[in-house]
């Protein structure tokens, strides 16, 4: 098979904890996100943007989280904390992708912004793969939240698209099931009546 299609049929998730070090270098990582930026974008709006988050800024991530989830949540347990506290540690990198929304765009709606910021988090998982590494895209209550959006400087008005955690993937990944094409996939040629 072609080796581009080799790659785009074999990329899956990887969880994060199961990413480790090396993550993809300054120079790995711009390939990476050159895959990101070629994203279809309706209107040439770029609604898109990156952050990056290694080393050191990743316990700083987790104070945010903290911070955050006692807001959410004020009666939340230690437990619970040390846990999330744990999360952006998981893996040596972390891009954010953020959806920069245009408001009342004449020709495309805030959906197809954040369908192209979703491409883009998509492009940057097979680019990863392509290198050799592995990803996971996570949300959770922390992308909905306005104490981090904030501590990241993420206008209110935008959305955090996804947390992608970067990192060398185990030796052998487990097995991944994928659907059968046709129970998704139906040819269409006449209005049904
Ligand atoms: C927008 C979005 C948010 C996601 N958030 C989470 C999440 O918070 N936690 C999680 O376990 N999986 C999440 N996923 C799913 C994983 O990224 C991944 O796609 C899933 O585990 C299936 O693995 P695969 O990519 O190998 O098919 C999310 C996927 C998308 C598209």
């Amino acid at each position: 098979m072609n080796a581009l299609l080799e790659t785009l049929h074999s990329r899956q998730s990887v969880p994060a904890n199961q990413l480790t070090d090396p993550a993809p270098n300054e120079e790995q990582l711009n390939q990476i996100l050159q895959c990101a930026i070629t994203a279809p974008d309706h209107g040439k709006l770029r609604p898109w943007r990156f952050i990056v988050i290694r080393d050191e800024a990743r316990h700083a991530l987790a104070d945010v989280f903290v911070k955050a989830a006692k807001i959410r949540e004020p009666d939340i347990s230690e437990q619970k904390l040390e846990r999330l506290k744990e999360k952006p540690l998981r893996s040596p990198l972390i891009v954010v992708i953020v959806t920069t929304l245009t408001k009342d765009h004449p020709k495309a709606p805030e959906i197809e912004q954040t369908l192209s910021a979703g491409a883009a988090t998509q492009l940057m998982q097979l680019g990863a793969t392509a290198l050799g590494f592995g990803s996971v895209w996570l949300s959770g209550a922390n992308a909905y939240d306005e104490t981090v959006k904030q501590a990241l400087g993420i206008e209110t008005k935008d959305q955090i698209t996804g947390f992608l955690y970067l990192g060398t993937p185990p030796a052998t990944p487990g097995p991944r099931k994928r659907p059968e094409l046709s129970d998704h996939v139906s040819h269409w040629s006449a209005p049904v009546s």
